[in-house]
């Protein structure tokens, strides 16, 4: 049932997304627009684990009357304020609060499935991208973003590395479990993706230059990951100490008024043929 992360993106971490979500997409504008280029041909996308909607927003953009971008999301809080964007921005996309894994979709009725970081989270991936590759057409292509390894991102786990010499309870990362780095093994991910049907898995490193404003250092580090999370049960003293200790770790990156850092990803696409 994916309980798991269902109760933490209902919680905690989708609060975080949705308070952060205009840094959210600051920082990550580029991976959006690499995954909606070039989808004239596609007149249906599914956007998987859509957040709060800002790549779905990219993709109807592009697809303009032509077609029409779905975005599925576990998290209601989050479906809310990505139906709220798109409408603001007089966009018309369908959104589904509903988990990716399970939900039945009228088969074969999607040209292209996108999703930038958003399939990393599901309890049993062959079941859940053997149910995207039901809803996908003969041909549609599969275009996803996820992480690499922690070490290969140290920017993303500064806080949370800074946090644990501080705080006991900080929850330890465990190799290919549900979460942001579940597909950094470029092997285990292919094995996932051809055991549930798709083909041409075509797996290639990337590295995004990725960059927000050096005034929402604090919201980042304080809110985001689970850094964030724990910080949220702390006392105000325990807090303040800990965000300003932390702060220091994240000076290499911080350039001016912008903080700048490398996103170490897989951009990853393959054929429901
Ligand atoms: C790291 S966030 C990425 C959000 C968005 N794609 C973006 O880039 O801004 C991961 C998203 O996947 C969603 N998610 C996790 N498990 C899911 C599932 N089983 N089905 C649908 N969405 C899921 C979360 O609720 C969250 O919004």
């Amino acid at each position: 049932m994916n309980t798991e992360q269902t109760k933490i993106w209902n919680g905690d971490a989708g609060r975080a997304w949705v308070e952060t979500q205009q840094l959210i997409e600051q920082m990550f504008q580029e991976i959006a627009t690499m995954l909606v280029c070039d989808i004239s041909a596609a007149s249906q996308v599914l956007d998987v684990g859509c957040g709060t909607g800002s790549t779905s927003a990219a993709a109807s953009r592009q697809l303009g009357v032509q077609g029409l971008c779905t975005g599925i999301d576990i998290s209601q809080q989050m479906i809310n304020v990505a139906q709220t964007a798109v409408s603001e921005q007089g966009l018309t996309t369908r959104f589904i609060c509903g988990d990716a894994q399970r939900y039945i979709f009228a088969p074969a009725s999607f040209d292209l499935i996108i999703s930038r970081f958003g399939v990393m989270f599901f309890d049993d991936p062959v079941a859940a991208f053997a149910n995207l590759k039901q809803a996908a057409r003969r041909h549609a292509e599969l275009r996803f973003i996820a992480w690499r390894s922690a070490d290969e991102n140290p920017f993303m786990t500064t806080a949370e590395r800074v946090g644990s010499s501080l705080l006991p309870h900080m929850p330890i990362r465990k190799p290919d479990e549900p979460g942001q780095f579940a597909f950094a093994n470029k092997e285990r991910m292919t094995d996932i993706l051809q055991a549930s049907g798709w083909t041409g898995v075509n797996v290639a490193a990337i590295d995004v230059p990725c960059s927000f404003a050096e005034k929402d250092l604090l919201l980042y580090l304080s809110r985001m990951g689970p850094l964030g999370r724990v910080l949220q049960q702390e006392d105000e003293q325990t807090r303040s100490s800990v965000i300003k200790i932390v702060r220091r770790a994240f000076e290499p990156y911080v350039h001016g008024e912008q903080v700048s850092f490398n996103a170490a990803c897989w951009k990853v696409t393959a054929s429901a043929a």
